[in-house]
């Protein structure tokens, strides 16, 4: 399998005084529809099973939008959390990391700039699948290190149930939504943002997809999946881009405080984890009561790991993504944000 080359990113000092800035997640938000869809519920829509699906996937339930409700809508109030916990800055620009936006024009990222009544800055989105929040924190980091600008509004917001084939067993169990948001600036202080990569490789265009091909019979109009290939091709790469994240920051996995990698699927992370060397016990896991919610998937992570008071600033964290393109990359940063609801 080839590997792409990765563009890269590292950091060289703490911030302060004249350095280089280092990029800080200065708080969060999250925001998860309330309507759940369980494994009882996928049982009574298709030929599956509980047990299969727990086996298979670690997934038990997941949650879903209701009428009205947008990638749009989700991540404004995720927004809304992170600004007032990091005590409303105004941002130098806002991104917008999603694969299921209702609009194709305006962007998402604008949408949630008219919500929330800001104006100005520059506002766009990422189409980075599941790897989309960690795309999103590598320019965020680079435009903040580089001093193009200090603060920067992260968003990862995903609704992704309209967009799943509920006929299609091997791909309807897993994906659902939910946003969440990130407050990233040149913050004081130790910790922030360490090393970061982020890659794609297209050749594997084939693996996920929504949209029209022309062999495909339907239209496009769902996600489609190679469930297996999609499998391996995951493990390889959440294997090797953890191994490239460590390396660079200088740690071992012994100095890994937490794993938190894209919530895809329970083996995925199991076989990543145990490759490494990092017992589950560090690994933050919510992957069986939301299942895949792409690119939001690993700041919903962060914030249930930081308000549950189990991330604790100081702590060291490896995340990594992988997701449709395919794309795939991680980051490794010290803990800075914010801890509590
Ligand atoms: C999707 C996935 C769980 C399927 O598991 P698998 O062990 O690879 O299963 P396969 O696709 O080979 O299918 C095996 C059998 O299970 C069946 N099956 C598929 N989905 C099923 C379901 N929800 N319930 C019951 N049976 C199912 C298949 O039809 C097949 O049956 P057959 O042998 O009679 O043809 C697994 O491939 C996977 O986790 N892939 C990665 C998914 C992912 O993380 N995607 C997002 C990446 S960002």
């Amino acid at each position: 399998m080839p590997i792409a080359p990765f563009l890269h990113a590292t950091m060289e000092t703490a911030t302060g005084g004249m350095g280089t800035p280092v990029a800080q997640i200065l708080s969060l938000g999250s925001y998860i529809p309330d309507g759940v869809l369980t494994n009882a519920d996928m049982e009574a829509m298709v030929d599956t099973s509980d047990t299969w699906i727990v086996e298979r996937t670690g997934i038990r339930e997941r949650h879903r939008v209701g009428p009205g409700d947008t990638a749009a809508s989700m991540g404004e109030r995720a927004a809304r959390e992170a600004l007032a916990k990091a005590g409303n800055p105004v941002p130098d620009a806002i991104i917008v990391a999603t694969c299921s936006a209702a609009t194709r024009l305006p962007s998402t990222a604008c949408l949630i700039q008219q919500r929330l009544g800001l104006g100005g800055m520059p506002a766009f989105d990422i189409n980075a699948a599941c790897s989309g929040f960690v795309y999103a924190l590598a320019l965020s980091d680079s435009l903040i290190r580089s001093r193009a600008l200090r603060t920067v509004l992260v968003i990862a917001s995903e609704a992704l149930t309209p967009l799943v084939d509920y006929t299609d067993r091997s791909t309807c169990v897993l994906f659902g939504d939910g946003a969440a948001a990130a407050v990233v600036g040149s913050g004081g202080g130790d910790g922030g943002i360490r090393a970061v990569r982020w890659a794609a490789d297209g050749a594997e265009a084939d693996l996920i997809y929504y949209g029209v091909r022309e062999d495909d019979p339907d239209g496009g109009r769902a996600i489609r999946m190679a469930g297996r290939g999609t499998f391996r091709s995951a493990v390889t790469r959440f294997i090797n881009v953890s191994e490239l994240l460590l390396a660079d920051a200088g740690w071992t996995a012994d100095d890994i405080d937490w794993f938190i990698p894209h919530q895809a699927n329970l083996r995925i992370i199991e076989a990543t984890a145990k490759r490494l060397g990092v017992p589950m016990e560090r690994v933050i896991v919510n992957v069986d009561r939301v299942g895949n919610t792409s690119a939001a998937s690993i700041p919903i992570a962060l914030h249930e790991a930081a308000a549950t008071g189990r991330l604790r600033p100081g702590q060291r964290v490896v995340s990594v993504a992988f997701g449709s393109g395919v794309t795939w990359g991680g980051v490794a940063l010290e803990w800075t944000g914010q801890t509590s609801r």
